[in-house]
């Protein structure tokens, strides 16, 4: 791990080229000669939300002075921008505002702001390039990272998307500060999820500094949020497009998302859903005899990370979800599962009648109804 605060920065290559990272105290400033010459002569389109503008607008200033026009684009806080409705105002606005091909658009905000941002660079005029400037550590360690964009539907979250690269990630820590404790814990489930399969190191250091980390430690969340992104980087550059290694950043997310379909987006934290679909997911490992090694161990880092509990959630709405889920095959759904820490495996066919059985009693343990997961 390198000396805290000091920034990191790491390419990511994909198929259409290579999105520049940078991640620490100081990410802004050490990238933005290469974002000023991005934007240099072109039509910037700002697009952010009410809160992130609010408390760190200013710090774009800088990046704002080089463009030779800025748009600022706003949209809603947090999932609720994710819709085909915020979409089509922001196609529009930049319609009205002359964007054009060589556009750029920079998305300054958490996952949601980046998701809705990517998916809206990605599709007007058939795609302008755009950036990414992540401010939860959720968007740092994982959202903003890998090209994945969307929106969600009534019936599903981000069942409309496209694969957009970034050119940049700017994972500044600074903006990190001002987060409620609640957003630091997504994150950190996020930075959890890919220690347990890809990097034991990231694990064994997120099981020393957890209460640090949740305390918003700054000296401590750089170094973590550059060595989970270095660990995705990994990942997506094998397999860009989800075809296999990188389908193991879906751990915790099966469960997950259908938990936040049935609660209905946004009255459940998206890291609060996935840390109980890990656990749920380790369940499953369990019934194969896999993860010894892994289970007592995130069980406690999941216990001391306290995620928000999914309440008054129907299990039929639950297992209705997972039939909807967009990973689903005709042939099934296959599950992330871990086989030791550090390594994991993908899809992991589970009979129907196992999922059925065991969501009721899981949910019963999520809300706190139910003192052990013995099921
Ligand atoms: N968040 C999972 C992925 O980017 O593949």
């Amino acid at each position: 791990m390198s000396e805290p605060n000091a920034v990191q920065r790491f390419p990511l290559r994909h198929p259409r080229g290579q999105t520049e990272i940078a991640a620490g105290e100081g990410a802004f400033d050490t990238l933005l000669p290469e974002l000023a010459k991005w934007v240099e002569g072109r039509h910037l389109f700002l697009l952010s939300c009410p809160r992130v503008r609010s408390l760190h607008g200013a710090s774009l200033d800088p990046l704002r002075r080089c463009a030779a026009r800025v748009t600022e684009l706003e949209t809603l806080d947090g999932e609720a921008a994710k819709t085909l409705a915020c979409a089509g105002e922001l196609w529009s606005a930049m319609a009205a505002a002359g964007g054009k091909r060589d556009s750029r658009l920079l998305a300054f905000g958490g996952g949601s702001v980046g998701d809705l941002g990517g998916f809206v660079a990605g599709s007007f005029l058939r795609g302008i390039e755009f950036a990414q400037a992540p401010t939860t550590l959720l968007a740092q360690v994982d959202a903003a990272i890998g090209g994945k964009t969307g929106i969600d539907l009534p019936e599903g979250k981000n069942l409309v998307g496209l694969f957009h690269h970034p050119a940049f990630v700017v994972a500044e820590s600074a903006w990190l500060r001002t987060l409620p404790v609640e957003e630091l814990r997504g994150g950190l489930a996020e930075a959890i999820k890919m220690a347990a399969l890809l990097d034991s190191g990231l694990f064994s250091l997120l099981e020393r500094d957890l209460e640090w980390l949740l305390a918003g430690d700054g000296q401590r969340l750089g170094p973590v949020a550059a060595a989970a992104a270095r660990a995705k980087v990994r990942v997506v550059e094998i397999d860009p497009e989800e075809r296999a290694e990188r389908k193991l950043l879906n751990f915790g997310h099966t469960l997950g998302h259908a938990i936040e379909t049935a609660s209905g987006h946004g009255s459940l934290r998206h890291g609060d859903a996935v840390a109980w679909g890990m656990r749920f997911a380790m369940l499953l490992a369990r019934r194969e005899g896999w993860a010894a090694d892994l289970a007592p161990r995130l069980d406690g880092l999941l216990d001391r990370l306290a995620p928000g509990r999914p309440r008054a959630i129907s299990p039929e709405a639950v297992l209705a979800a997972l039939r909807r889920d967009k990973k689903a095959r005709e042939r099934g759904l296959g599950w992330v599962l871990p086989r030791r820490l550090g390594e994991g495996c993908w899809d992991v066919a589970v009979p129907a009648e196992v999922i059925d059985a065991l969501v009721p009693r899981f949910l019963a343990f999520a809300a706190g109804e139910r003192g052990s997961l013995d099921l």
